[in-house]
């Protein structure tokens, strides 16, 4: 067996780790050194990405009372990337939205999240619950290793679609493309998956 070294405790770290990883384990097996906090990182990535949701919704969801859906485009471009800085802060991580078809360029998907989205699609499709569905990696990009955490964002027909389907309405569509010229984030159905939130938390 290759892993005769291995004793009994290292071992069963890596059991526990492997056990912490939620959905699926087909990534770079975490390094036995960052083993330990593994699950503080998990803990505080899903921590933050819930904070950042529900404190996103509630207040689209007030904007769109007192406003409408015009008024609420401006909470989606100056008031998301405040409250997102704000969870990063709390939460002492790196937390953003990313998506694969995307209406503000700023949000674009780098080589992880595409590939982690591309799979939640795929396992949405297979019938995985979107309000559960998530993943983490330990990963290593050019020598520097982080933990990155993504969770599923499906759309839901109220009050996404609003903004984000197919039957936009004409003034709201105006303001959005007026806003972002290239917007892709269209067309979309309740249940789809319209992006992800997404951690990242550098190794020191
Ligand atoms: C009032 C219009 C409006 C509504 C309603 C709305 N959005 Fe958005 N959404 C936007 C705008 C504008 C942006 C671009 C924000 C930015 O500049 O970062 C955006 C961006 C996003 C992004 C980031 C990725 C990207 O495309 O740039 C996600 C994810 C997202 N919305 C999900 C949702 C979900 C889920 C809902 C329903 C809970 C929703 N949105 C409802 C207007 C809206």
């Amino acid at each position: 067996m290759k892993h005769e070294w291995m004793s009994g405790a290292a071992a069963s770290v890596l059991a526990l780790v492997f056990a912490a990883q939620p959905g699926y384990a087909d990534g770079a097996a975490p390094d036995a050194a960052t083993a330990p906090n593994t699950a503080t990182q998990l803990a505080a990535a899903r921590a933050a990405t819930k904070d950042l949701g529900e404190t996103l919704k509630g207040q689209l969801m007030s904007a769109i009372k007192s406003g409408g859906a015009i008024s609420a485009i401006s909470v989606c471009k100056t008031v998301a990337p405040t409250i997102a800085a704000d969870a990063s802060t709390k939460h002492h991580l790196t937390v953003r939205r990313t998506a694969l078809k995307i209406r503000n360029p700023e949000n674009a998907a780098d080589a992880f999240e595409t590939r982690v989205l591309q799979d939640f699609v795929d396992k949405l499709a297979a019938g995985a619950d979107p309000a559960t569905l998530d993943y983490s990696e330990t990963v290593t990009d050019n020598g520097a290793t982080s933990f990155r955490y993504m969770k599923a964002i499906p759309t839901a027909a109220e009050p996404c679609l609003a903004c984000h389907g197919s039957d936009v309405k004409p003034e709201v569509k105006a303001e959005i493309t007026k806003l972002y010229p290239a917007d892709q984030a269209t067309g979309f159905k309740a249940g789809d998956l319209r992006g992800a939130f997404s951690v990242s938390i550098p190794s020191q």
